[in-house]
């Protein structure tokens, strides 16, 4: 099965201080053990199996789930969780001119990713007509900063329309999410008027127990949608945590399940050299193994893939951080940060693979410069050339100023960007993350360290 995205790790085979395919071919055995691993540790959590504890944590969950939730659709139709998220998406809708997404980490920025790749780039500013007539989208939760949540409660209450919650904490617990929760139901309950119910506006996606399950339950909630148990947190995008504000959004949610699937079976089948997540796991291991390329930056063209990458930033960060080993990721917006970070990439230490992520097609028609009769900007002669011309110049031009000074750089192309890609990234990131940390011998569920501030904040405040 192949993939509509591609992997090209040209740019990392340099003259001096890259790597080579032989390299790449020399660790296809490793990459294969690992690889048999992860599909060995998602099969665990497909029969229902006891962890045992050598593998503990094991969150390997988000694997099979694309793949199980789109059978369910098939099997259950209605009665599948896909259709009721999509059903209770829909009468949020319906009733609400905005919805507010509360959560943090894992349980956000899947959400927020999608939102910037797949909608409009002003989706909140535009006629609602614009935007589907879905509501506006607001994300809050996900800090503690009172200017901030009292500035969205401005924009909620100068709104005219009515608005509602959707609430996403796997544990249940975090204090940034249950402070603006709890903020958010007396303001939301302020709203209503009398004979409206603040369950119709609020929608819960949490653990089966825990804080926010038992207060979803104390408000007669018409649904509490689940994260399912063995799925982390950060490699939860594919569940209700991130198909449920998609659908809000009026996101094709079974498209981006379908990229997951067809991702999955990629991943199991392809050998590697032509398999993207064992290629890209290898290329980011190789470089740092043998060149030192500790930092991994994603190079995102054009102003889409921001908060994918930051969602990147955050699985990597939070499952290969550990024992003192893991890259840095480093998530940049080109062309806007080669005006920020280029001279540091371009001169700077040799620390970096800088993996660019290229979308082939916009899905506007190309905008032409134009001739124009004032010319003192001297663009008469660029007058035929287009904004995607001037991108793709910028990737050449700048690819070619990396390789000249022998500076890795290896390419994710995505034909376009859509539901069904967004599907694919989400899970070949998530799936390269796992490999990778099998293959170092970390395990990449559980994210021990998060705790320590935790605690600490939890002791002051309680003091
Ligand atoms: O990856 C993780 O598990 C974390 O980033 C969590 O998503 C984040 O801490 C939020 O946790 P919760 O959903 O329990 O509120």
């Amino acid at each position: 099965m192949s993939t509509s995205i591609r992997y090209n790790p040209a740019g990392t085979f340099l003259k001096s201080g890259g790597i080579s395919a032989a390299d790449l071919e020399a660790l296809a055995p490793k990459l294969h053990d690992a690889r048999e691993e992860v599909l060995a540790d998602a099969q665990l959590w497909a029969d229902g199996v006891d962890v045992p504890d050598a593998k503990q944590p094991l969150d390997a969950g988000f694997h099979l789930l694309p793949d199980r939730l789109l059978q369910e659709l098939k099997d259950r139709g209605a009665d599948s969780e896909v259709a009721r998220l999509k059903a209770t998406a829909d009468r949020l809708a319906g009733s609400c001119a905005s919805v507010v997404v509360l959560g943090i980490g894992g349980s956000y920025m899947g959400a927020r990713a999608l939102a910037e790749a797949c909608c409009h780039p002003y989706y909140n500013e535009v006629p609602p007509a614009m935007r589907g007539g879905r509501p506006k989208i607001f994300y809050e939760g996900n800090n503690v900063d009172n200017d901030a949540a009292q500035g969205l409660l401005d924009v909620l209450g100068s709104d005219t329309g009515q608005w509602g919650v959707v609430v996403i904490s796997k544990s249940g617990g975090t204090l940034e999410t249950a402070a603006a929760t709890r903020i958010m139901i007396r303001e939301l309950k302020d709203s209503l008027s009398g004979d409206e119910k603040l369950a119709d506006y609020f929608v819960p996606v949490t653990g089966t127990s825990g804080k926010l399950f038992d207060l979803s339950k104390a408000l007669g909630c018409q649904e509490i949608y689940e994260v399912p148990d063995g799925v982390g947190g950060r490699f939860s995008v594919l569940s209700a945590v991130g198909l449920l504000p998609a659908a809000v959004m009026g996101l094709d949610i079974e498209k981006l399940l379908q990229g997951a699937a067809d991702m999955n079976e990629h991943f199991a089948s392809a050998k590697p050299g032509e398999n993207v997540v064992l290629d890209y796991v290898g290329v980011c291991h190789l470089l740092e193994e043998k060149q030192g390329c500790d930092i991994r930056i994603l190079s995102t063209w054009g102003k889409k893939l921001e908060a994918l990458g930051l969602w990147y930033d955050q699985l990597l960060a939070e499952s290969l951080g550990k024992h003192e080993k893991g890259a840095l990721p480093l998530t940049i917006v080109n062309t806007r940060d080669l005006h920020s970070r280029g001279q540091q990439h371009q001169e700077g230490k040799r620390d970096k693979l800088i993996t660019n992520v290229i979308i082939e097609s916009a899905d506007r028609d190309p905008l032409a410069i134009g001739e124009s009769d004032n010319n003192q900007d001297q663009l008469n002669e660029l007058a035929d050339k287009t904004l995607p011309n001037i991108l793709s110049a910028a990737i050449a031009g700048t690819n070619q100023a990396y390789l000249d000074d022998n500076r890795p750089t290896a390419d994710l192309v995505c034909p376009q960007l859509d539901e069904y890609v967004m599907g694919q990234l989400f899970q070949m990131f998530m799936l390269a993350t796992v490999v990778e940390g099998r293959m170092i011998g970390v395990n990449p569920y559980g994210q021990p360290g998060v705790e320590a501030y935790k605690r600490n904040m939890n002791a002051i405040l309680r003091s």
